[in-house]
């Protein structure tokens, strides 16, 4: 086995047995009953540049055909945990700083492990418009702010060049706070315990919109696992705020079609126009 192989399988061993540790502390014992892992098998790394390695959505990819494993387990589907027994030290109308506090040097989930920085957002803390994203990148570990790869120049460009506002009058976090090793998708037991302060970012910014980018961060808005091409565009509601979700940057850089850069527009704008009505 050559080298690149051999910490190819070494690494997929480690998620397996990550997998495998973290089902356990959930108490389960019978695998038989557990669906398959979020394992997207990936593109050969010529036709699929690293910054789009997320998200895992289950969307039709282009070019040469990938085998996909069965649909990722409906992760997102569980109960909101609102009310979870996590240190809700802020009250009703909290700060940014108030969450931020509480959130602390977070060693909560194992992501702490391997991340460098804490990824908490960046923006207006009095935003009209809020963006919510899957989890940070490479660039965004290091940097500490979310959305700087090559998604996050996308993304600023829909907003500055597309929409005509300022990237630093909104709002950009992501559902969880730490980068996920290799960018996988974040487990459940991550998302759950970093929502509480997702949520505490909302009710601190009190957008008038949230746009969630991407399956992950709809999935877990809507409460639901979602088809994100099929719910894109739709309006819902999250804590009374109204939700546009819309398809994830990255997926626009891996699909960059006429029709997919025209449906994130007719997203955002409609994102917009409802703030300003
Ligand atoms: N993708 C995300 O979902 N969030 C980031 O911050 C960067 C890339």
């Amino acid at each position: 086995m050559d080298g690149s192989l051999n910490r190819e399988a070494q690494d997929l061993l480690g998620s397996a047995r990550a997998l495998v540790e973290e089902l356990a502390e959930e108490g389960v014992d019978r695998f038989d009953e557990v669906p398959a892992p979020a394992v997207t098998t990936a593109a050969p790394e010529t036709s699929a540049p690293a910054a789009t390695s997320r998200p895992a959505e289950s969307e039709p990819t282009r070019g040469p055909v990938v085998e996909r494993p069965a649909e990722p387990p409906p992760i997102f589907a569980e109960p909101a945990p609102l009310g979870l027994a996590f240190e809700a030290t802020w009250g009703p109308n909290p700060t940014l700083d108030d969450v931020r506090t509480a959130l602390g040097d977070c060693t909560r989930c194992k992501l702490h492990e391997k991340r460098r920085t804490i990824v908490f957002g960046d923006g207006n803390p009095d935003a009209d418009l809020m963006f919510v994203g899957e989890g940070p990148g490479e660039n965004e570990d290091a940097q500490g702010l979310p959305f700087v790869g090559r998604a996050g120049e996308l993304l600023t460009q829909m907003i500055e060049k597309g929409l005509g506002i300022a990237r630093a009058d909104t709002y950009i976090c992501n559902i969880v706070k730490c980068r996920p090793p290799e960018n996988r998708t974040p487990l459940p037991n991550e998302v759950s315990t970093c929502r509480p302060y997702l949520d505490g970012q909302i009710d601190a910014v009190r957008p008038k919109v949230i746009v969630a980018l991407g399956k992950p961060a709809a999935s877990l808005l809507l409460g639901r696992d979602v088809p994100i091409t099929r719910v894109r565009g739709t309006w819902h509601e999250y804590r009374g705020i109204p939700l546009m979700p819309t398809l994830h940057p990255a997926y626009v850089l891996r699909q960059y079609t006429q029709e997919v850069r025209r449906n994130v527009w007719n997203d955002l704008k409609a994102a917009l126009e409802r703030t300003r009505s």
